[in-house]
């Protein structure tokens, strides 16, 4: 199946929140990139629950919420009232992993794990088969517009790797530093969500950016 698009609503001008979000809904794209932070987990607090709730009564498509906060089984339900279909966790963030991506499926949610571009895939080898979707972070996360890490790519090659080997198909998500240039390799390498925010939102036709990485 051609890989998913989601652009990651950090990088829209939040002045005109919902041209933007019409934007995405009538683009070359597919999912909504919701990127929740707590000032803790990461060094950036973007948006809150209010936000979120605007952004879905205007979104046509599903929302995949990112996590970047301490302690995320608080709020689990919460995401789920929102309207959110994808919610991903960060690893470094859960001591009780297992629990919480069941408890996330519980409500009828995909469920996501996160990893920071220090954590190896081979910590996720014990709760493959809790996993709908892993998000490679391949920038540190908290903050839009930094360069990718090229790491990365023989972090996507291990874990698809990894799903293939247990019969499953996990989702593969890369998030950060993600343009038309670099799409097509990670593809290859086994991604098949790639969330762009700079790349697309702040190019001079965020339209024809879209396409370019719904088509590499
Ligand atoms: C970073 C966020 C990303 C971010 C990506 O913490 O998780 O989703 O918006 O932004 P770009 O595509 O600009 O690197
Ligand atoms: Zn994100």
């Amino acid at each position: 199946m051609a890989h998913l698009v989601a652009p990651s609503l950090l990088a829209a001008d939040f002045s005109n929140l919902q041209r933007d979000i019409e934007f995405v809904n009538s683009s070359d794209t597919d999912w909504f990139h919701i990127d929740v932070m707590d000032g803790v987990f990461v060094p950036n607090i973007s948006f809150g629950m209010p936000v979120i709730k605007a952004i879905a009564d205007h979104a046509k498509k599903p929302l995949d919420v990112h996590l970047m906060i301490v302690d995320p089984d608080r709020y689990i339900e919460t995401f789920k009232n929102l309207g959110t279909d994808i919610l991903s966790v960060h690893i470094e963030a859960c001591t009780h992993l297992h629990r919480t991506l069941n408890a996330i499926r519980d409500l009828g949610m995909k469920s996501g794990v996160a990893l920071n571009p220090h954590t190896p895939v081979e910590s996720l080898k014990d709760v493959l088969t809790e996993i709908d979707l892993v998000c490679l972070m391949s920038v540190n996360p908290g903050f839009g517009g930094q360069s990718f890490i090229e790491r990365t790519y023989e972090k996507v090659k291990a874990l698809r790797k990894m799903s293939d080997e247990a019969g499953l198909d996990i989702q593969i998500e890369i998030d950060g530093g993600v343009t038309p240039a670099n799409a097509s390799a990670l593809v290859k390498a086994g991604a098949n969500v790639l969330v762009a925010g700079s790349s697309i939102f702040k190019a001079a036709d965020p339209s024809a950016a879209a396409t370019a990485i719904k088509n590499a």
